[in-house]
């Protein structure tokens, strides 16, 4: 009809969005929509298509029947009179506005006692007095709509398609400001997300990393521009599975199958100050213990530790730094967690000890996945468990049994505290066995090789909801628990993407406990507020070339979520890489905020060409640590990112926008890989100014250009912006050496002759040394009166001081058994009652 032929494709919403179906106009009208034929040749059924069956403007929606005033906005009634074609319709909501902060907005749902995310966010008090948005309201059919008061640029606009509140549909879609949208993790895809009919879907699921897929983590967050350099971003505090469509209006549809509509907006107005007011909400991230930005060496069959010795000797006979060795499942006695092998890895504690006399570090990987089948009294994490009740259960109560690695096993519930206090037990005595200093935390989604459980999982509406989102496999219980088990705070169907988060704050709670330090925790499954917990890093990729182009979109995404300490596998994680493909990817990961190389091949297997570009690729790294450490350090305290989008620093520069083949550390150090094989240059783009080559110091005057630079295979192209101050250090084998070494500086003189710069220094583990004041934080600057183009370097102007090294005693154990959210950010915080 007239009616529906009016609405252009770009603005179609999606009425039919059921997958694996092919949509009639009859199914199609049944619903009340419009039946088009898109003009593409797209057949109806496909995911990420022009859809065929979309609402049309007069579609029943929910209208606002009253509105009063708060302390904090407005508080209104919304009424549903017509039901939708999913059943359980909520009929009457309600709709709180609260004006938090003047960059931060808040629209939540407080009637309904409905699942919530069990993650503390700041309870804001008092109306924001001169707000940067202004919110409007529609009443029939309901619609909010959002703006920037300066600007009058629309934010939000909910009026272009209906609002669905069903027990298991909640669905809401809203206009975007432009066509230039970031976040949404985890996915693969270029750093800019694709506005073409573009189905993200989250809910942690292990596989190897594909695009339209959902991953391992879900982050229902954006950043996203406006005309004019201004960026804002929304979350929706929402942990269930959902969709979230991108489509060319542009416009964006938030599709999830529990919980409540809760979301936030932040006004920014410049990408960066969008994500530190996320993360005021969501937990800044913890400050890194220094060892943790050092290289790490991982592999997944040494076999023996021995083997694993011979490698870590070989990376000091050949002076390559290194911080970490880490061994993956093979440590264990039959893959069983807080076991090693008795017989290959016999001399684990001894390696340990090793490493521990080098200055070096031992990390070793945990799977929730607790082995069920071990005669009783043999196995006593199982054992206790069970004692203790700590794992998750199925529908009937009792304990549910999936298959990973060591066989038939239960998984911890990490929704409760006991099972925190088990976890611990359990680190603590294998700790005095092997003393390891960190923990890597995998198969956390939780993965499991059966669908659901050994039983499969029972037929009702939690395992086959009336619409399921694009999750792989079609199915919510696909490599995983059933979606009807049960967790002590509530179903796994609402838990299961916070599985990683709640892990992660088992062990970092537990670490700290244990080591007394800083935490280190490397997660594959993330959620919102993860940083404060723990790092991560990006799964199973593959010694491709493609796959090292990825991960610089993967760094940059978890950067703007929160969670600054990430990288890559280091030459991939599956296939073996090639030399040149592994030089480029060690140059490109030793700018990873996380580095560590998970592959067959180590520094020292290649040629003493490619070993030797290695080696100095890592100790450029190491070398730039004090940067490296202040960034981390501004990230934990204001919510930075550490790898940096060139367009969080050229937001008016349209044409950084794009960009995911280069990335700054900080404001200043401008990072250019080689991604191809077989080429000895690279082309990158340098946006307006004055830029020094590192190594040669010679400046280029950028009008906002790409430029084309000799790439050599042993050297990453590196450059420092105008105005900069960089602190570097005299690198050595590991960061503990490195720290006690001389600290340069490297200014950047701006056209003006001015530069400045900082450093944030302390003994580099203890906990909380900025929030106890134990630290220094220095500001540099430099100016000059005649006005000349160069780069200084300021050598021996500044040397550590000799208390500034890590202490050898680690303070005394004070940790409280259960963690609390860290308060800064935060003053009005109560305990998290995240487990
Ligand atoms: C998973 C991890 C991978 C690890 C392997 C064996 O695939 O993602 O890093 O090596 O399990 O533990």
């Amino acid at each position: 009809s007239e009616a529906c032929s009016v609405i252009p494709e770009p603005w179609r919403f999606d009425c039919y969005p059921e997958r694996g179906v092919v949509v009639t106009k009859e199914m199609c009208e049944a619903r009340n929509c419009c039946f088009i034929p898109a003009s593409s040749s797209l057949p109806p059924s496909r995911r990420n298509g022009i859809p065929w069956c979309f609402y049309p403007q007069e579609f029943p929606s929910y209208s606002l029947v009253s509105l009063n005033d708060t302390s904090l906005g407005q508080k209104g009634q919304l009424v549903r009179e017509v039901k939708t074609y999913y059943p359980g319709d909520i009929l009457n909501l309600e709709l709180e506005i609260r004006h938090e902060t003047d960059t931060r907005l808040r629209i939540t749902d407080p009637s309904n006692s409905r699942f919530e995310v069990p993650i503390t966010v700041p309870n804001a008090t008092e109306k924001a007095e001169s707000p940067a948005y202004t919110v409007e309201l529609s009443k029939e059919p309901f619609g909010l709509i959002v703006k920037r008061s300066s600007t009058g640029a629309v934010l939000l606009n909910t009026t272009v398609a209906p609002l669905f509140y069903a027990d298991q549909f909640l669905q809401f879609s809203s206009s975007l400001p432009s066509q230039f949208i970031y976040g949404l993790g985890e996915h693969r895809s270029s750093f800019l997300h694709d506005v073409q009919w573009n189905t993200l879907t989250m809910w942690a699921r292990d596989v190897p990393p594909m695009e339209m897929t959902n991953l391992y983590g879900a982050h229902p967050f954006y950043l996203a521009m406006e005309e004019g350099g201004n960026a804002y971003g929304l979350f929706l505090l929402n942990s269930n599975a959902m969709d979230v469509v991108l489509q060319p209006a542009p416009a964006v549809t938030w599709r999830t199958i529990g919980g409540i509509l809760d979301f936030y907006i932040f006004l920014g107005p410049d990408p960066g100050s969008v994500i530190e007011q996320y993360q005021e909400v969501i937990g800044f991230p913890a400050m890194p213990i220094y060892w943790a930005l050092g290289y790490h060496l991982c592999r997944w069959g040494y076999g023996s530790s021995n083997a694993t010795w011979e490698v870590v000797k070989k990376m000091r006979n050949s002076g390559t730094p290194q911080d970490a060795q880490w061994n993956d499942i093979d440590y264990m006695n039959h893959f069983m967690d807080f076991t090693f092998d008795p017989a290959n890895f016999a001399t684990l504690p001894d390696l340990v000890k090793d490493l521990h006399a080098h200055d070096q570090r031992y990390v070793m990987i945990l799977d929730p996945g607790i082995s069920s089948t071990q005669a009783e009294g043999s196995y006593w994490p199982y054992d206790e468990g069970l004692r203790r009740g700590v794992f998750i259960n199925d529908s009937d109560g009792n304990t549910l049994i999936g298959k990973v690695w060591p066989g038939l096993t239960a998984y911890p519930d990490f929704s409760d505290h006991v099972t925190h206090e088990w976890w611990y037990d359990n680190l603590k005595s294998f700790h005095e066995k092997v003393p390891f200093d960190g923990l890597w935390i995998d198969m956390n989604e939780p993965s499991n090789f059966l669908d659901g459980s050994t039983k499969g999982c029972p037929s009702n509406s939690l395992e086959n909801p009336p619409y399921t989102p694009g999750v792989l496999g079609g199915l919510l219980r696909g490599k995983t628990v059933c979606a009807s088990a049960q967790h002590k705070h509530s179903l796994h169907y609402n838990m299961h993407s916070l599985y990683g988060l709640m892990e992660a704050k088992a062990s970092a709670c537990a670490m700290k406990r244990i080591v007394g330090k800083r935490p280190f925790v490397i997660s594959r499954s993330t959620f919102p507020s993860h940083g404060m917990y723990s790092g991560h890093w990006l799964g199973d990729n593959r010694s491709h070339w493609k796959d090292l182009y990825t991960s610089i979109a993967g760094i940059l995404t978890f950067n703007i979520l929160g969670i600054p300490l990430v990288g890559a596998d280091i030459c991939g994680f599956s296939e073996q890489p090639q030399e040149e493909l592994c030089v480029r990817w060690t140059q490109l990961g030793a700018f990873y905020p996380f580095t560590r190389n998970h592959n067959p091949q180590d520094p020292t297997a290649f040629s003493s060409l490619a070993g030797t570009a290695m080696k100095q690729a890592l100790l450029l790294r190491y070398s730039l640590f004090p940067l490296l450490y202040t960034l981390f350090h501004h990230a934990h305290v204001h919510g930075h990112t550490v790898a940096r989008p060139l367009m969080f620093e050229f937001p008016n520069d349209t044409k950084t926008y794009g960009i995911d083949r280069q990335f700054l550390w900080g404001s200043g150090l401008l990072i250019t890989p080689v991604l191809d094989p077989g080429v000895n240059y690279v082309v990158g783009y340098f946006p307006e100014g004055l830029w020094y080559d590192y190594y040669t110091g010679n400046s280029v005057r950028s009008k906002g250009e790409d430029m084309r630079l000799p790439a050599p295979l042993d050297q990453i192209n590196l450059h420092l912006r105008e105005g900069t101050i960089t602190p570097t250090q005299t690198p050595n084998l590991t960061l503990w050496v490195s720290s006690g070494q001389p600290l340069h500086l490297v200014s950047a003189l701006s056209e003006d002759g001015s530069a400045s710069g900082d450093l944030f220094w302390d003994d580099g583990e203890s906990i909380d040394t900025y929030e106890t004041n134990q630290y220094a934080y220095i500001v540099f600057s430099v100016s000059q009166t005649h006005s000349f183009r160069s780069i200084g370097y300021l050598y021996g102007l500044l040397t550590q001081q000799s208390d500034l090294r890590p202490p050898s005693q680690p303070c005394p154990n004070l940790f409280p058994p259960v963690c609390r959210r860290q308060p800064y950010g935060h003053p009005q915080d109560t305990p998290q009652n995240l487990g």
